[in-house]
């Protein structure tokens, strides 16, 4: 009998990487989790035992994303889903830019994804097979205020699941990127502001395992958010800020 199909998710000690480990392992999914917290990833895996081991792992650390994507290769075999979630820091006080922090952050989370991908794809693409999703966000679609190093870092990741997207066309690789709005996970609950059409990870989950197991290209909920969030991608400047202004009470 065939093993079952293999994932890989970063960033799921806590939050949505951590709920989708879950929903994907009680789906018939064997699932290796990465983040940096090796405590909780093995607390993790102790709900799921046989279905979910744990691989922990800095994504900034591109030499131990290739180990990691080697030793997941050899132990539990092909990995058929990669899921690069690992992500940080949505809030921003530009009274206090600090570049270093600004870089941490793209570092994490479109530095991450891209190390993560280039782990993967070299095998999937000699095999011939494989699907590799990026956790953006609708916070992508624009520029949003008080979130510049997030807002740009998930922009980039659009455009590069985008582009990939074109690229792999017709080489059995799959692209996809997901793009939540408010999700209540740690990265959401320091937030002062309101979240409107707020959702839980496990809701989260449940989204993108159906968007994955269709092979969508585009993963984005909830459907409000992402209605809300796309009409104001298609506003002109001027529009766009003083809405957008309103809006966030500025
Ligand atoms: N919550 C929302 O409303 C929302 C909305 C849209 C998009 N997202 C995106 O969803 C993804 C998951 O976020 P979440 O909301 O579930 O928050 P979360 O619970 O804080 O999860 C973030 C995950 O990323 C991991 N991580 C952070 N830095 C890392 C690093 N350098 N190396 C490896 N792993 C790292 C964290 O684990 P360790 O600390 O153990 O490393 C954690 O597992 C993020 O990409 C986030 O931007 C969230």
């Amino acid at each position: 009998m065939a093993e079952p199909r293999l994932a890989w998710i970063t960033g799921a000690s806590s939050g949505i990487g951590a709920a989708l480990a879950r929903e994907l392992a009680d789906h018939g999914w064997r699932v290796a989790v990465s983040a940096r917290r090796a405590d909780a990833l093995a607390k993790l895996c102790s709900e799921r035992p046989q279905r979910l081991w744990a691989y922990p792992l800095d994504v900034t650390d591109r030499a131990a994303c290739a180990a990691t994507a080697d030793a997941i290769a050899a132990e539990l075999g092909a990995v058929d889903l990669a899921v690069f979630n690992a992500g940080i820091g949505a809030e921003f006080d530009v009274q206090h830019f600090d570049a270093d922090e600004v870089n941490r952050r793209m570092a994490v989370n479109y530095g991450g994804a891209v190390n993560g991908i280039g782990a993967v794809l070299p095998a999937m693409q000699q095999r011939g097979a494989g699907q590799i999703a990026l956790t953006a966000s609708v916070a992508g679609y624009r520029g949003l205020p008080g979130a510049a190093p997030y807002s740009a870092s998930k922009a980039a990741m659009i455009a590069l699941a985008e582009s990939l997207y074109l690229d792999l066309a017709g080489s059995g690789v799959d692209m996809s990127v997901i793009c939540p709005g408010y999700v209540t996970t740690p990265l959401t609950a320091a937030r002062q502001g309101s979240m409107p059409f707020v959702i839980s990870a496990e809701a989260a989950a449940e989204h993108i395992r159906h968007g994955l197991e269709a092979k969508r290209f585009e993963i984005a909920f909830p459907r409000r958010m992402v209605w809300l969030l796309k009409t104001l991608q298609r506003l002109p400047y001027a529009l766009y800020f003083s809405l957008i202004r309103r809006a966030a009470g500025r």
